[in-house]
């Protein structure tokens, strides 16, 4: 089908796809929870016949096309679930699930991936191989959906995967794309700093917890600054400290959670043990002890250099060259990195940001929303470069 055609095409499930995202923007679900939200990407898959669905695991879909002639396999992933956020906006599809909202764009990924998988349907008998249409629970909460879908088998087979996120900070009509590390490796650490609690006007007849933790905060910073080589990217932020009930009490212990945020494999392998090292220093030195726990999160985002080449072609020929924003890679983390372990992949943004219609929140904020223009674009983008990596 030539190209204008299929815009033409894509515009007619425009409406549908429209619906869609408000329809799973009012039942938002929780990572692990989507049950509903699996139930209707289902029904609404079946609906376009041609496809064979399954459910390789409680809460995740996935559909194969399978075209009449013999080819590549393509996997393309969409994510479906929702955050614990109270949604502020006022729009009259606003969540109906009190405290739980899509406040990612995730509804928009699912609604475009249907909108994707309903032209696609109708396009069988041109295919030539499969195209494989991974709907995955639970991106938001590690261990994440990706990993287990993999070990349920979705990407025996596959070819090529990619994959997309609707990005608020880039304005509708622009699709960031990225050659290599795009998104981090996203670890998480906990630390508890065991004093001696006792009244805050004798500290000599304490081990002040707050006191000693507010030195790990400060020196965990010199993980960044003074241990690893400033031209490796790397970040250590902590984001939660606990401790304390009242003025005149020196807690017996405070609390210290935060991130750490990396590309390469050896800089991440080594960070538990520096951090360590400044914990148990500080705490020793001060008649504290300690309790440290690293976990690895998700792998890094590394796209594929001919994937992404067939991404920024499409963009080039479906948008204009004009819409391209070759991206720098952000810290951020995305368990799409768990497919990419098992075929070459590509993972791209949708700019989905308007400032003059006021879509200006950041992802994970309860005004956050998408720009429903931006659906369309990102139809076209799975359609067309799913066929292009057919081809390919
Ligand atoms: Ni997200």
């Amino acid at each position: 089908m030539p190209q204008n055609a299929l815009s033409t095409f894509t515009e007619l499930v425009k409406e549908d796809v429209v619906r869609w995202r408000r329809h799973l923007h009012q039942n938002p679900e929780l990572s692990f929870q989507e049950e509903k939200t699996a139930q209707f990407v289902y029904d609404t898959l079946q609906s376009f016949g041609s496809l064979e669905l399954s459910r390789p695991t409680k809460t995740s879909v996935m559909a194969r096309l399978l075209g009449k002639q013999p080819g590549k396999v393509i996997a393309i992933r969409a994510d479906m679930d929702a955050l614990p956020i109270h949604e502020e906006n006022t729009f009259d599809f606003v969540s109906q699930n009190p405290g739980v909202m899509h406040a990612c764009g995730h509804d928009g990924h699912t609604a475009m991936l249907l909108g994707a998988a309903k032209i696609l349907a109708d396009l069988k008998d041109q295919i030539h191989g499969e195209v494989r249409f991974l709907f995955q629970h639970a991106e938001e909460l590690f261990p994440g959906g990706a990993e287990e879908m993999v070990n349920a088998g979705v990407m025996e087979g596959v070819d090529l995967v990619i994959g997309t996120h609707l990005w608020s900070s880039l304005e509708t009509g622009k699709i960031g794309v990225a050659y290599g590390p795009m998104m981090a490796a996203p670890d998480t650490f906990s630390i508890t700093i065991e004093g001696k609690g006792g009244h805050a006007a004798m500290p000599h007849q304490t081990v002040d917890s707050i006191a000693i933790g507010a030195q790990v905060v400060t020196n965990l910073q010199h993980i960044v600054s003074r241990n690893t080589d400033p031209l490796d990217n790397l970040v250590v932020s902590v984001s939660k400290f606990i401790g304390g009930t009242a003025h005149n009490i020196i807690p017996g212990s405070v609390e210290i959670v935060g991130t750490v945020r990396s590309f390469d494999p050896k800089l991440r392998e080594a960070v538990p043990e520096l951090m360590e090292r400044v914990v148990k220093g500080i705490t020793e030195a001060h008649g504290a002890a300690y309790d440290f726990q690293y976990e690895f999160g998700y792998r890094p985002v590394i796209n594929h250099e001919e994937v992404t080449r067939v991404i920024e072609e499409t963009v080039s020929e479906v948008f204009s060259p004009d819409a391209l924003d070759l991206l720098r890679p952000n810290m951020g983390g995305e368990d799409f990195s768990a497919f990419q372990q098992k075929a070459p992949g590509s993972f791209f943004y949708v700019g989905a940001g308007n400032k003059a219609k006021g879509i200006v929140y950041p992802h994970h904020h309860p005004r956050f929303t998408i720009d429903e223009d931006a659906l369309e674009n990102g139809v076209k983008m799975f359609v067309n470069a799913a066929l292009k990596l057919l081809e390919s």
